[in-house]
């Protein structure tokens, strides 16, 4: 069994699409939170799996949290760190320690608008298409080995809510897509580009 930590700050629907998948080969191994008032962690709780908060307020810096995080992770000896709505900027040993074996999902159809606010910039821009990618996590901010492209219309009555809502509906069906692929051993990055075996 592939051992999986899953990372929120918020809601959790990606976490929970990753959850219901119940993909073969994986145990959820635990979900963090670094809000200990995330609606996400309660759902996972209430689901029997192993829940933490974090609250990154209680430490004095970026550093110190990292490190935390990271001992609390590495507890559950994962294979695989998924980050599902984990809204923390991340320092480069975090992410050199889980290189490779750390997934992120982006609201947008990176490298167009990394950051925050994706879905107003996409429309203020005049895109026709938004949508979302899965990565593999770099001490760059958003900006990794990609494993999966989502695409949807940008229609002219959108609001970024409207835009939002649009998106996360593939959010949830490409993440679970790609972990699954990662818990089977079918996915090979080569620089910035993955290969998914068939
Ligand atoms: C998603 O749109 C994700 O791409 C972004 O934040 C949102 C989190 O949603 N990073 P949820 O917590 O998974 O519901």
């Amino acid at each position: 069994m592939k051992q999986i930590v899953i990372l929120i700050s918020g809601r959790g629907s990606n976490m929970q699409a990753i959850v219901e998948a119940r993909i073969a080969g994986a145990q959820i191994a635990a979900v963090i939170s670094n809000r200990p008032d995330a609606a996400g962690l309660a759902w996972a709780k209430a689901q029997g799996i192993a829940t933490l908060a974090l609250d990154h307020k209680q430490y004095v810096s970026r550093e110190d949290f990292d490190a935390a995080m990271q001992a609390a992770i590495d507890a559950f000896q994962p294979d695989l760190v998924v980050l599902a709505g984990f809204m923390r900027i991340l320092t480069p040993a975090f992410t050199r320690h889980y290189a490779g074996r750390m997934l992120n999902i982006h609201p947008s159809l990176l490298p167009a608008f990394p950051g925050l606010h994706t879905h107003q910039r996409a429309i203020e821009a005049g895109c026709k298409l938004a949508g979302c990618t899965v990565h593999f996590v770099t001490a760059e901010l958003d900006h990794g080995p990609i494993a999966a492209q989502a695409a949807v219309p940008v229609l002219d009555s959108d609001t970024p809510e409207s835009l939002a809502a649009r998106v996360v509906q593939e959010e949830h069906r490409i993440y679970p897509a790609v972990v699954a692929a990662f818990v089977a051993g079918k996915l090979q990055i080569n620089g910035l580009r993955v290969q998914i075996q068939d």
